[in-house]
């Protein structure tokens, strides 16, 4: 437990040039191997927390230090996963996985085997030749899953990457993110407006109020891992459900 933290945020002010506080006093320690929830109203500042961590925006006040770099120089830790898969749509499933790869210079047997090792991972080994537009939303969100992992990111940063989905997919979703993370695990950092999908999924869920955004609070997930699907129906866990619903009224109400 004596780790230091691989993301450490310090005191985090944000605001965009003269405009007003978007976040504010943002203090957080995550150890290596976390999976880290943001959740709170639209606005709160959420993404923008995941831009400041993958150091595409800079704070205003404070710091932060990912194992022990500014989130610029640690920028090759990490990647960005969005709502939408953003796949180029000329490009095949395989492909696409391999960008990242690609882009970075890895040999090309090295490529094809950490594309075939991903396309197994996220279940979708039989659909490598096919584009993207022959694909449903879930599985275009898999091969963005696929993509991002292909370089075996020490951070992953999620944002809302679910939302647009159905539940009964983003339950599957969720179930298959935990399984990708058993096999080839990272430290998480996840923005969601699910309550279900947050506690599921996450080792801590940091609730955050409005105007400007600050941690409210922060509720700790005691459950193990691997994280049976039927955990979701077990009274602790709609226990803990009910404790973050209740934390996000209370920080809507103020
Ligand atoms: N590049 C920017 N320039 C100016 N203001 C911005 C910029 N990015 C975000 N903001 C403002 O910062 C605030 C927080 O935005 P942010 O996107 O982080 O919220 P959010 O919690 O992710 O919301 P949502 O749940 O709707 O996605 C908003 O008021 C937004 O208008
Ligand atoms: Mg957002």
């Amino acid at each position: 437990m004596n780790q230091p933290p691989l993301v450490k945020i310090n005191r985090v002010g944000k605001r965009f040039g003269s405009g007003p506080l978007v976040l504010d006093g943002v203090e957080l320690a995550v150890q290596r191997g976390e999976f880290v929830s943001f959740i709170g109203p639209s606005g709160c500042g959420k993404s923008t927390l995941l831009r400041l961590i993958a150091g595409l925006t800079e704070a205003s006040s404070g710091e932060l230090v990912i194992d022990g770099m500014t989130p610029e120089n640690a920028r090759e830790l990490m990647f960005f996963v969005f709502q939408d898969a953003n796949l180029l749509p000329w490009r095949r499933v395989a492909d696409n996985v391999e960008l990242p790869l690609l882009l970075r210079g890895d040999p090309t047997v090295r490529r094809q085997e950490r594309v075939a090792h991903m396309l197994e991972v996220v279940g979708l080994a039989a659909a490598a030749q096919r584009f993207p537009w022959q694909l449903s939303g879930g599985m275009r969100m898999r091969v963005s899953i696929a993509r991002a992992l292909s370089v075996a990111p020490q951070i992953l940063l999620l944002d809302e990457p679910f939302g647009a989905l159905d539940e009964m997919t983003r339950d599957k979703l969720n179930e298959d993110l935990l399984a990708i993370r058993a096999r080839d695990p990272f430290t998480g950092f996840f923005v969601t407006h699910s309550v279900t999908e947050a506690v599921y999924l996450s080792t801590r869920i940091v609730v955050l109020s409005a105007n400007p955004g600050r941690i409210a609070q922060v509720i700790e997930v005691p459950f193990a891992y691997p994280r049976p699907a039927e955990l979701r129906e077990t009274p602790e866990f709609l226990q803990l459900l009910a404790k973050t619903s209740r934390a996000l009224r209370a920080v809507r109400n103020n």
